[in-house]
């Protein structure tokens, strides 16, 4: 007998098959047991009818606990009313073997939990079809992104974890004691290593986790998420600004192709995405400071006022990027921040040296920044001007002023938070959903 995946199911209508997993859901109807099973890739429907099997078996059945483990076989049927993922098949219960009946207080049963709670049990939430959907999503968001490089000629290039310095800033480092050598930080950003890979290789790219000791309690921030961090050498902001958004586009598209059902059952509003082409719309920071007045002007709510507050210099807020994204449909990029928002590692705007070479990419739907790069600085000499002007440690800075010596080029990358990533395009209310086992400044466990 095949045993078969549940996201293939569609392939074995009429035909026996067999299928490994867990009892998600139970009705019992008289004669009939509905059992909704769920096997990793997906849910199905298992009819049990009483004339069908032993009486000892169906009696099991009938007092079967949530998430016991089962192998069940038998006629495969298509049925628009059964419930699953994809759903509308069913199977019919011919024969079932019960590897384990679960314990029967299954502390994650169907039903709402305090979110403090789920998050206590995080180890059996990923079970729950919500969160199941999301982290699949996840899954796909990060191979299409892979494929996207891989395909475009970038080489993936994996950056040290364990690094001497910080590159976004000493305020949000998580610090070790390394043996002899002294302090060591848990890296914030691949970045400064990519720009010494792309010397060697044009284009790279590291995806790994990164840290940030970031005390902010925000539904957009982890102490641990994971980034891809493209690097290209010889290119400036448009070139970059194109790369973006084709490789956004892709992800989105093949996120579309191969997760519609996890995100039809997340209640996702699949036109939204659907939209997601180039180009998308290019402002800069002056514009969208201006754009931020008007709409405080026009803001009646007196609240509402106060939070949309802005003058030109400031780092937008929550408030700020939701007001100016709602303006679009498609990711929009704000480019020419203040160079004082900005880290030290950014090529100033040419006659303008209060402003930098820096562009973010703008979810919509009031998800905010999911991408944030820049064209990097290539004169050695302002280089180190900055680095002492960060209170940052030359010493530990001097592989990366040697970039500039020898043979340095216009160069550009960015960073994409995966989390953010994948909560825009499920529509989920906070990112911790979006990563298995989050890292917040309130939670370590499980
Ligand atoms: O804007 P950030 O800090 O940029 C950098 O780290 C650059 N060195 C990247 C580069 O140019 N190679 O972070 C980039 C992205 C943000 O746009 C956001 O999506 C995500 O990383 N991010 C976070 N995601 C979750 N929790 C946090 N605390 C995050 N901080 C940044
Ligand atoms: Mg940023």
């Amino acid at each position: 007998m095949a045993i078969i995946r549940v996201e293939e199911i569609s392939n074995f209508v009429g035909q026996e098959a067999t299928i490994q997993g867990w009892v998600y859901n139970r009705t019992d109807k008289g004669k009939l047991v509905f059992l909704l099973v769920r096997d990793g890739s997906g849910f199905v429907q298992c009819v049990a009818f009483k004339g069908d099997l032993d009486e000892a078996t169906f009696d099991q059945l009938v007092r079967l606990p949530q998430e016991s483990s089962v192998v069940i076989t038998g006629p495969v049927r298509e049925d628009k009313r059964a419930p699953g993922i994809p759903g509308g098949y069913e199977i019919g219960v011919k024969h079932v073997e019960i590897i384990q009946a679960a314990d029967a207080d299954y502390p994650m049963a169907l039903k709402d939990h305090g979110v403090d709670f789920a998050l206590d049990h995080r180890h059996l939430w990923i079970r729950m079809q919500s969160q199941w959907a999301v982290l699949r999503v996840r899954a796909a968001v990060i191979a299409a992104m892979r494929e996207w490089l891989d395909s475009n000629g970038f080489v993936n290039m994996d950056t040290p974890i364990l690094t001497p310095a910080a590159c976004e800033g000493t305020s949000t480092l998580f610090e070790t004691e390394y043996f002899d050598e002294g302090k060591a930080y848990l890296a914030q950003s691949g970045q400064l290593y990519n720009e010494a890979n792309i010397m060697a290789f044009g284009k790279v790219y590291c995806f790994g986790p990164t840290f940030r000791a970031e005390k902010s309690k925000t539904r957009r921030h982890l102490t641990e998420f994971w980034m891809l961090e493209p690097e290209i050498a010889f290119c400036n902001l448009d070139g970059m600004m194109e790369i973006e958004e084709q490789m956004v586009t892709h992800i989105v598209q093949r996120v579309l192709r191969d997760r519609g059902p996890e995100l039809k059952s997340l209640g996702r509003d699949l036109g939204r995405l659907e939209k997601i082409a180039p180009p998308f719309p290019r402002i800069s920071y002056d514009d969208a400071a201006k754009k931020l007045k008007e709409l405080y002007e026009a803001e009646t709510d007196p609240e509402k006022k106060e939070l949309l507050k802005f003058d030109w210099g400031m780092d937008f807020g929550a408030p700020h990027e939701t007001a100016l994204t709602a303006l679009y449909e498609k990711p929009v990029f704000v480019y020419g921040y203040p160079t004082a928002v900005k880290a030290f590692y950014m090529e100033p705007w040419p006659g303008r040296p209060e402003v930098c070479k820096s562009v973010d990419l703008l979810a919509p739907e009031g998800y905010g920044e999911i991408i944030g790069g820049s064209e990097r600085m290539s004169s050695h000499d302002l280089l180190l001007q900055r680095i002492h002007e960060h209170n940052l440690p030359e010493e530990a800075f001097k592989w990366y002023l040697d970039l500039r010596k020898f043979g340095s080029v216009p160069h550009s990358g960015f960073g994409m938070g995966v989390e953010r990533t994948v909560a825009w395009l499920c529509g989920i209310e906070h990112i911790r959903e979006a990563i298995a086992f989050p890292r917040t400044i309130k939670r370590v466990y499980p």
